[in-house]
């Protein structure tokens, strides 16, 4: 991967910053926005050598904005405190375990059972306390033998955390978790798979969790050459998605053949009766050596795959030509029929500079609307925080970063998700500039 993801709107900060005051608004800040953002994204503490830098494997920062009674209270930001950085920075190591499976922890953060955590595909997360100084290394008390992913889902009706990890070293390369509501490690099952593959996210509905088993597949030749990413584009081995019952055990899982495709990320699944709906982010391709060293050639679209399992078959539906990215949803509708969604609107390829602004769809009525950031402005994932008297799904706020290229400064762009294309409703001009990064989370203040 190219170096352009040590520059400009991607350059790392340097400066762990606490401005515990009020910050600089325009506009109105919706008095029932009373909670934290917190964003993660890749941010390395030390130069990395020419050439040598992985964006995806860059040491995480949390940047965490605070908003209350209609006032932005403050922003701050924190590495997140791995052992690889408390080896580099001499900042406190993780508590917990001896023997974690390292990961940099800086693709996404959330809050379930009471704990925040840092995750990232590849290792262990990190839980993090409320100053995001202190971390412990969460491993759901010795239960988690592989990686988790960064993309769980809470479930909205059961509170349960439902998720999966895959080892790349050894069968069995997958692993199905539930977490209860608490946080306890309810269940895991193993799942057999022939090898490993990059499985970023997945699919997860009322009653059925859905697998992707894609042909980004795990090089252990690669991983000796000191690769960070050790994968390659492997159509030839085939595509297929896994339908396990939420119930069910490892054996119950039933797999549906599709042609070679590459997804890092899922909008939502739900259940239409005996068939399940998975929108998602689709690449023709992926790890296939883009010229730009982009992680994809090709342009990503919103696609729907509707698996039915009567007729053994997957039939899919491209719902957009526009190119798109960070799928979202209202949360509280996760795992359940959605009829907004919302995505960064992409200018060129997959994963590489240049978001064009903000779509959401009308997944019921069609059509769509954009928000225009404005010149020289590019937008981050939208984050839905439905609205505290809102009704209909999509009547609340969309939260996302924006990067301003002729400020060399980031903003935090509030929207009325009902009126979606029109001014926001209001901008927190952040003291410090929020490189470009990954994913977040609305933690409201009562969780
Ligand atoms: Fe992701």
């Amino acid at each position: 991967m190219s170096d352009q993801y040590l520059t400009g709107k991607f350059a790392p900060v340097l400066e762990e910053r606490s401005d515990d005051h009020p910050l600089e608004v325009t506009g109105a800040i919706p008095p029932d926005l009373d909670g934290v953002l917190l964003r993660n994204g890749p941010n390395p503490a030390v130069p990395p050598d020419a050439g040598g830098y992985d964006w995806l494997e860059g040491d995480g920062m949390l940047h965490q904005i605070t908003l209350g009674g209609g006032v932005a209270r403050g922003y701050r930001n924190r590495w997140v405190r791995t052992r690889k950085l408390a080896t580099e920075l001499g900042t406190p190591p993780p508590t917990g375990p001896g023997e974690p499976i390292d990961g940099p922890c800086n693709s996404n953060v959330l809050r379930h059972g009471g704990t925040t955590l840092a995750l990232c595909g590849s290792g262990f997360p990190l839980a993090v306390s409320p100053t995001l100084e202190r971390t412990r290394i969460h491993d759901f008390d010795g239960m988690l033998a592989s990686p988790m992913t960064a993309h769980p889902k809470v479930d909205p009706i059961s509170g349960e955390l439902v998720f999966f990890g895959v080892d790349p070293f050894g069968p069995p390369f997958l692993r199905s978790h539930v977490a209860d509501r608490s946080g306890m490690l309810a269940s895991s099952e193993e799942i057999d798979l022939p090898r490993a593959v990059l499985m970023h996210d997945f699919g997860v509905t009322a009653t059925r969790t859905i697998f992707l088993d894609l042909p980004v597949v795990f090089d252990l030749g690669l991983a000796g050459q000191g690769r960070s990413l050790p994968y390659r584009w492997s159509p030839d081995e085939g595509a297929r998605v896994g339908v396990l019952p939420r119930q069910g055990t490892g054996a119950d899982i039933r797999w549906y053949s599709i042609d070679p495709a590459y997804v890092f990320h899922v909008l939502n699944a739900h259940d239409d009766g005996d068939a399940v709906v998975l929108d998602v982010v689709r690449y023709d391709a992926a790890f296939d050596s883009a010229p730009d060293g982009s992680l994809a050639s090709s342009a990503p679209f919103l696609t729907r795959w509707t698996i039915d399992p009567s007729a053994g078959r997957v039939r899919e539906e491209r719902l957009d030509d526009r190119p798109v990215e960070f799928p979202r949803i209202d949360d509280t509708v996760a795992c359940h029929p959605h009829r907004y969604g919302y995505c960064t609107l992409l200018r060129s390829g997959p994963l590489s500079p240049g978001t064009a602004g903000l779509i959401k769809y009308d997944f019921l009525r069609g059509g769509s609307e954009c928000f225009d950031p404005g010149e020289h402005r590019s937008v981050g994932e939208p984050v839905f925080v439905r609205a505290a008297d809102g009704r209909a799904e999509d009547e609340g706020w969309i939260l996302s970063i924006v990067h301003d290229a002729a400020r060399d400064a980031s903003d935090l762009v509030i929207l009325d998700a009902t009126s979606f294309g029109g001014p926001p409703v209001a901008t927190v001009h952040l003291p410090a500039r929020v490189p470009c990064g990954f994913h977040g989370s609305w933690i409201p203040s009562t969780s």
